[in-house]
């Protein structure tokens, strides 16, 4: 089964890397860093090749996935979890910061999605798994355009599994609340210090992992994780009222860039 899966150099994207070595299994490592690709493939026993790809790239969107298919085939499972985010007050946030934005976490999986969706339904099999986040359903201050790009990720999601799933393709959406990675790291630093910041339960990327790994075998439509972020899938006036008055204030600094962002 060839497994296609972008930001696996980091986070969510390198567990769930991990969870679907299993023999059999051939694994598209999709990353701008190629050291971090190169350390996770030392340690997978299946077979994997790393594909070093910028994910902003609007002029040519799905080369990276192309070339992973000239190798491996067929794409039989796509994740798309590479993702960027900031949090920040809105009004200083440049244009540019929010094509990329829109580009990396919505124009380029859904340009994947379109690449790979004829041949899953031509041959009546395969799946899309779409990392999204609790802010697709759940709106929050300094967060505009993050929520904004995984609401749209996240509805495009859900409605395509209502589409396609009789076809013999399967849609899973995966909504994380805050796991601890150095995106998670980054964006928590962000905020002043509040109760709400130290009560806010954090997942574990692992866990992420195995539930994704589920989902794709049981052909499960969503995970919400940690559960108790689904009170802002079940209950969204309850979510909104939490984030209105209990999410702590941004710093006002412009979110610092990752490790991938700087080079
Ligand atoms: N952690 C959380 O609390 C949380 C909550 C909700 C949703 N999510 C979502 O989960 C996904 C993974 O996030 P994470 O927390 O694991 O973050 P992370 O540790 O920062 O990893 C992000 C991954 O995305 C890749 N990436 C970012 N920009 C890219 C670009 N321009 N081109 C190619 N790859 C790029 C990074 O690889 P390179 O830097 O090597 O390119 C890295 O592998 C994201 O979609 C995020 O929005 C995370």
């Amino acid at each position: 089964m060839h497994v296609v899966i972008t930001g696996a150099s980091s986070g969510i994207g390198l567990a769930i890397a991990k969870a679907f070595d299993v023999p059999g299994n051939r694994l598209s490592l999709v990353a701008r860093r190629k050291v971090e690709l190169r350390q996770l493939q030392a340690e997978l026993r299946c077979e994997s090749q790393a594909i070093v790809a910028d994910l902003s790239n609007a002029e040519d969107p799905i080369g990276w996935l192309v070339r992973a298919e000239e190798t491996f085939g067929p794409s039989d499972v796509l994740i798309n979890n590479a993702g960027t985010s900031y949090v920040e007050p809105s009004a200083q946030v440049d244009a540019e910061r929010v094509r990329r934005i829109f580009q990396i976490n919505v124009h380029t999986p859904i340009a994947a999605i379109h690449h790979v969706l004829p041949a899953m339904l031509a041959r009546k099999s395969g799946c899309i798994v779409n990392i999204a986040s609790n802010a697709a359903f759940q709106p929050a201050p300094y967060f505009a355009h993050y929520t904004a790009t995984k609401g749209a990720l996240g509805n495009f999601s859900e409605s395509l599994r209502m589409e396609v799933s009789r076809e013999g393709v399967h849609v899973a959406t995966i909504y994380p609340g805050p796991v601890k990675t150095p995106m998670a790291d980054r964006n928590f630093a962000q905020v002043k210090e509040s109760s709400a910041t130290q009560l806010a339960p954090v997942g574990d990327a692992d866990v992420l992992a195995k539930l994704v790994l589920r989902a794709v075998r049981k052909k499960q439509a969503r995970v919400i994780y940690p559960s108790f972020y689904a009170i802002g899938w079940y209950l969204p006036g309850i979510g909104r009222f939490i984030a209105e008055h209990f999410v702590p204030k941004a710093k006002g600094t412009v979110t610092p860039p990752l490790a991938g962002d700087a080079g």
